[in-house]
C-alpha cells in the first residue's frame, strides 16, 4: 500500500481574468506590399486580414507577456503572489534556455512560482489551458498563468508571398483557478505528426549556422494543405468537443477558433451549423494570425467590446505547427 498522502486540489478549474497586448505600430497591407506581388483586395479576400500589429524591438516576448498578464491579473481580482505556475506558449522566443516564463514570472512579482514554456504552435493556449486545470484540479498550484505569446514578424520572410501577409504580433494571457463547478470541458487534442512538414522553419537553427545561411529562417507552410487539413479536419474536433463537454452548438453563445484565416473560421461556422446568435471571433482582420496568442487576444476583445459577456459558454479550438491541435469549451471570465 502506498504511503503517499492524495494531493488536494480544486474540484474544478475556471478562467477568472484575461488580458492582452498589441504592439503599438499597426501594419496595413499597403506596407506588405512593398515586398510582394500582390494587392491589398487579394489579401483580405483570401486572408480576411486588413491590417496586423508588429512589435518595435522594445516590445518583447518577455515585456508583451508582462502587460498582457498584469492586464489579467487585475481582472482576476488576485495578486501575482498568489500565482503558482507560470505556462508560456511561444515559437519565437529566441533562447533555447533558459525558458522565457521565468523572467515574465519574476518581473510579474510571482513568490517564486513554477514557471516554463511549452511549444505547441498555435494550439499553445489549449495545450496551457488543458495543463493549467490539470495543475489545479491536482493540487500542486491554486491559479495558473498562461501565457500565449508571439513576435511572428521575426519569423516572417517578407518577401514570400505565400506568408508574408499572415502573421503578426501580440500576447494574451488568462488566470485560470479553483471553481465549485465545471467551467473548462474536457479537451480534445491530438497531434498528426505525419504532416510536420507542412508548416515549418525555413532551416533549423543549427544549419543555419553552420551552412552560411544568408536569409533568416523563418515560418514556410504548404498553405493548401493546411486549409484543407484545417477546415475538414478540425470542424471535427470542434464537433468532439462539444460533445466531450455534454452541450450542443445550441447552448453556446462565442465561438473563439484560431485566427489562422478568415474563410478558415467561416467555413467551420458552417460545418457545425452553429446558429445565429452564436458570437464569431473574427480578430484577425486587424491582428492577423498570432499563433499562441490568438485566442487569448480575441476572447479579450470580444469582453472588452461586449459582443461577449462574463458568463458565456465559448468554444475554443486551436490547430496550428506540428500539427497539433487542442479544442475545449470554456466559460468565459
Ligand atoms: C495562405 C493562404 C491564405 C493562401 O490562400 P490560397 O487560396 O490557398 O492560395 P493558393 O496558395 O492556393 O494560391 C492561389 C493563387 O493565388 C496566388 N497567390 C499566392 N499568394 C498570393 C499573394 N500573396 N497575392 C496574390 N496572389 C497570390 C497563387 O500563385 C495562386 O495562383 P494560381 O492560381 O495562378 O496558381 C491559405 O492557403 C491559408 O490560409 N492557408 C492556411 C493557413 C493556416 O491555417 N495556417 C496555420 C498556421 S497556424
Amino acid at each position: 500500500m502506498s504511503k503517499i498522502k492524495p494531493s488536494k486540489g480544486a474540484p474544478y478549474a475556471r478562467i477568472l481574468g484575461v488580458g492582452g497586448y498589441r504592439p503599438t505600430r499597426v501594419v496595413p497591407n499597403e506596407v506588405i506590399l512593398e515586398k510582394i506581388d500582390s494587392s491589398d483586395e487579394w489579401i483580405r479576400s483570401r486572408s480576411g486580414i486588413e491590417t496586423r500589429h508588429w512589435a518595435s524591438p522594445e516590445e518583447t516576448v518577455a515585456a508583451m507577456s508582462v502587460e498582457a498578464s498584469g492586464k489579467a491579473i487585475a481582472d482576476a481580482g488576485i495578486d501575482a503572489q498568489q500565482i503558482g505556475a507560470v505556462v508560456v506558449s511561444t515559437v519565437s522566443h529566441f533562447a533555447q534556455t533558459p525558458a522565457i516564463a521565468t523572467a515574465i514570472a519574476d518581473q510579474l512579482g510571482t513568490d517564486k512560482a513554477a514557471a516554463f514554456d511549452i511549444s505547441a504552435g498555435c494550439a499553445g493556449f489549449g495545450y496551457g489551458l488543458t495543463l493549467a486545470k490539470g495543475m489545479i484540479v491536482e493540487g500542486s498550484a491554486e491559479y495558473v498563468l498562461v501565457i500565449g505569446v508571439e513576435r511572428l514578424s521575426d519569423l516572417t520572410d517578407l518577401e514570400d508571398r505565400a506568408t508574408a501577409f499572415l502573421f503578426g504580433d501580440g500576447a494574451g494571457a488568462v488566470v485560470v483557478g479553483p471553481s465549485k463547478e465545471p467551467a473548462i470541458g474536457p479537451t480534445v487534442w491530438g497531434s498528426e505528426g505525419d504532416k510536420s512538414e507542412t508548416i515549418k522553419q525555413t532551416v533549423s537553427w543549427d544549419r543555419f549556422a553552420a551552412e552560411g545561411h544568408t536569409k533568416f529562417p523563418a515560418i514556410t507552410q504548404e498553405g493548401q494543405a493546411v486549409f484543407r487539413w484545417a477546415v475538414f479536419e478540425m470542424a471535427k474536433v470542434a464537433q468532439q468537443a462539444l460533445d466531450a463537454a455534454g452541450i450542443t452548438s445550441d447552448d453556446l453563445d462565442v465561438f473563439i477558433p484560431h485566427q489562422a484565416n478568415v474563410r478558415i473560421i467561416d467555413s467551420m461556422v458552417k460545418t457545425l451549423k452553429l446558429p445565429e446568435h452564436v458570437t464569431v471571433a473574427r480578430d484577425i482582420r486587424t491582428t492577423g494570425n498570432t499563433s499562441a496568442a490568438s485566442i487569448p487576444l480575441a476572447m479579450e476583445r470580444l469582453l472588452a467590446t461586449g459582443e461577449a459577456k462574463s458568463g458565456d459558454t465559448a468554444l475554443v479550438i486551436g490547430f496550428g505547427a506540428g500539427l497539433v491541435y487542442a479544442a475545449t469549451v470554456v466559460t468565459l471570465p
